[in-house]
């Protein structure tokens, strides 16, 4: 059966290009109501217009959907709560939040300064923040929700030049796992990020064009579109996508070895002569923080 989103209210923030026009067009063709954020500013942050915003309404309008403008900066609390009270002015509720908006300012590190460092983070991360505050308050009141946090390789595996950007993304990350943790008792609402791969404006300068026409943004879109439908269940994992591939990655922990008896001192030396045992990750998986706490246990009692 087809998955539809009717009566829902969807918003997806940078939605006036890239991938979130492709996730906003989707879920507006699946019935939803589509709050369509988008700054409209220059691939750096800098600069605003409604054009953007404006042109993908108009597009899920002219494809019979509903859908309404938001140009407002996700990276201030006034602009998070603006988004969210144009949804719940506009549809009356919020039950998929992806928060997508993003710039880049690349550089290498050492040549970084602190403003395109503060730049980048502040629209990723405080934005992700200023928006899923005031969301997820009212989809703990309705015990609904969907919320999708967009991280990317550069932070799960490191990429040159963007150590402002990776930083950012894997925050995101940490954001989702500590979400899931705190809203445990909300059964029905759940948090999943994605790492897309696309041929955009953000990565105009990365692919060649043979690889460019293989990686359409929309195909970003179905994993995203099944994360925040109201039949899956899936809670705090990071899945990966990009020309169709998709796929699942985790952060594990291994076994590790109880060298001490938490009473004596632990020379650096013997770390040196055991690190071996340390770094073996046979039987490594994705923990919860109270499951570490048992690996310790035998040096807690
Ligand atoms: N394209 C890729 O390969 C790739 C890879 C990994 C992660 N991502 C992530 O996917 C998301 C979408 O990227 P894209 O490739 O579609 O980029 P894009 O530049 O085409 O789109 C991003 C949109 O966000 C909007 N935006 C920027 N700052 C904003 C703000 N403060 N408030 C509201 N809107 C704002 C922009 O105006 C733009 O329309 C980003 O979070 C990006 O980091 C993309």
């Amino acid at each position: 059966m087809e998955m539809r989103f009717d009566g829902k209210t969807v918003i997806v923030t940078g939605a006036g290009a890239g991938i979130g026009r492709e996730y906003a067009l989707e879920f507006g063709r699946r019935g939803a109501n589509v709050v369509v954020n988008d700054l409209g500013g220059l691939r750096d942050g800098s600069g605003g217009s409604s054009n953007a915003a404006d042109m993908v309404v108009a597009k899920i309008k002219e494809n019979g959907g509903n859908a309404v403008a938001s140009y407002d900066n996700v990276s201030t609390e006034e602009g998070g709560r603006g988004i969210v009270a144009t949804a719940m002015d506009s549809f009356g509720r919020v039950d998929v939040l992806v928060n997508n908006a993003g710039i880049i300012r690349d550089k290498g590190f050492v040549k970084m300064t602190a403003g395109e460092w503060d730049a980048v983070i502040s629209v990723h991360l405080r934005g992700a923040y200023c928006v899923t505050r005031p969301a997820l308050e009212i989809m703990r009141n309705q015990n609904y929700g969907r919320i999708i946090m967009t991280t990317s390789t550069s932070g799960l595996f490191g990429n040159f030049g963007q150590s402002n950007y990776g930083a950012a993304k894997l925050g995101l990350v940490g954001l989702m796992n500590v979400l899931k943790v705190e809203n445990k008792k909300y059964y029905d609402i759940h948090f999943n990020a994605v790492a897309p791969t696309a041929a955009s404006r953000m990565t105009e300068d990365i692919f060649p064009p043979n690889i460019a026409e293989r990686l359409h943004p929309k195909f970003n879109v179905p994993i995203v579109v099944w994360l925040c439908h109201e039949e899956c269940t899936e809670n705090g994992s990071i899945f990966l996508m990009g020309a169709g591939w998709f796929g699942k990655a985790e952060i594990v922990c291994g076994k590790g070895v109880c060298i001490g008896d938490a009473r004596r001192d632990i020379p650096a030396e013997e770390i040196r002569e055991r690190f071996a045992e340390i770094s073996n990750m046979e039987g490594a998986k994705s923990v919860s923080n109270v499951e570490v706490f048992s690996y310790m246990s035998p040096l807690l009692s």
